[in-house]
């Protein structure tokens, strides 16, 4: 499995990574033993980089993945974890006080004395400008809490004021063949900083996989049935804030333009990380099979100009006036 330098971070990453939100809760019940399955199965696919929170389950996320590591002693792999979710959104709450008990309870859930990375999770945008919020930061790196900070951002004007601030040292955003706005300003400023960018809900909640259909049913506990409107957190986590009918429209034609011997969902994160900027991709898988499938991705050939430009073009037509003015 290729991998990339994580920006400020100095350490690589696999192009694929996997995330965890799935194996914590908001997606139907994970059973334990499933949950071990899938990291196994992205550990023996060459997978080093997995992205969790100290909300997806309230902790059983990170816990889970502590448990499965301490399992596997020799496996090097790069655990990036959030905080920020666990307190009422106000930019008060972003404080040092707060970040050193977030910081602690994700250290025992994970199980280490020093976190690999930890990333704001979606922070107010009040936050992005306060001083005191990075200088606080700074502190945990200092106090070895965690060797790096980072933001998880919803907007890209979120991206590029957390690109300009000096310690950040990665920058978490949705980017999929449906999200395509982060690739006019984000990811030029990334690289010309030396901040990576971790491509997030790369699948667009599986919708880019092609297999939903109008009658699909998501189980009442999984975001896609709770959060189509941005009910219970932000729209475009779900479906990539596309309208469900539109998406299935715009899969079918993406599934379309999939090369022989490649699944949508491959073809989806091939696209990604081909985009220059990004240091990796984390699709949620939910099952052995899904997690092997998407690793392989990384070693697809890059997708031909005329297929970037198919896709740039279905954007344009079916999702661009719903979304490109919103994040
Ligand atoms: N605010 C934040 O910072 C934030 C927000 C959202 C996500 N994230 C991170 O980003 C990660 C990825 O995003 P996401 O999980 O929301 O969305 P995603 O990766 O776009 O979609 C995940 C869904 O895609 C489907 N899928 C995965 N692999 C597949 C395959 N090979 N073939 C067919 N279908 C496949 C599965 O759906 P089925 O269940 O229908 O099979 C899975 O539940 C999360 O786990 C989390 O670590 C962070």
């Amino acid at each position: 499995m290729e991998k990339r330098v994580l920006g400020r971070t100095g350490r690589e990453a696999s192009v694929v990574g996997l995330g965890t939100w799935q194996i914590g809760a908001d997606w139907g019940d994970v059973a334990e033993a499933d949950a071990f399955a899938v990291l196994d199965a992205a550990l023996e696919s060459g997978v080093t980089f997995f992205d969790t929170a100290d909300v997806y389950g309230d902790g059983r996320s990170e816990q889970l993945i502590g448990r499965f590591l301490k399992s596997r002693p020799d496996a090097d792999v790069f655990v990036a974890t959030k905080m920020g979710r666990r307190a009422e959104q106000r930019p008060e709450n972003y404080s040092l006080d707060n970040f050193r008990t977030w910081n602690d309870r994700s250290r025992a859930n994970l199980g280490v004395d020093t976190l690999d990375l930890v990333q704001l999770h979606c922070p107010p945008t009040a936050v992005y400008s306060t001083d005191a919020v990075f200088d606080a930061l700074d502190t945990l790196v200092a106090e070895k809490r965690t060797a790096a900070y980072a933001v998880s951002v919803e907007t890209c004007a979120e991206a590029l004021a957390a690109i300009a601030r000096p310690g950040v040292a990665s920058v978490q955003i949705i980017l999929n063949p449906f999200r395509l706005k982060p690739l006019e300003e984000v990811l030029p400023a990334a690289r010309e900083a030396g901040v990576g960018i971790i491509a997030r809900v790369p699948l667009a909640s599986g919708l880019l996989s092609g297999k939903y259909t109008k009658d699909t049913v998501f189980a009442a506990d999984d975001h896609r049935s709770f959060n189509r409107h941005g009910e219970a957190f932000d729209q475009g986590e779900t479906f990539s804030g596309i309208e469900y009918a539109t998406g299935l429209a715009a899969a079918a034609e993406f599934s379309s333009l999939a090369p022989e011997g490649a699944t949508p969902a491959q073809t989806a994160l091939r696209w990604i990380i081909q985009q220059p900027g990004v240091s990796s991709v984390i699709p949620g898988a939910r099952s052995v099979e899904q997690t092997r499938s998407n690793a392989a991705a990384a070693s697809l050939a890059p997708l031909s100009e005329a297929t970037l430009d198919a896709v740039r073009d279905l954007y344009d037509r079916r999702i661009r006036a719903e979304i490109h003015h919103r994040w």
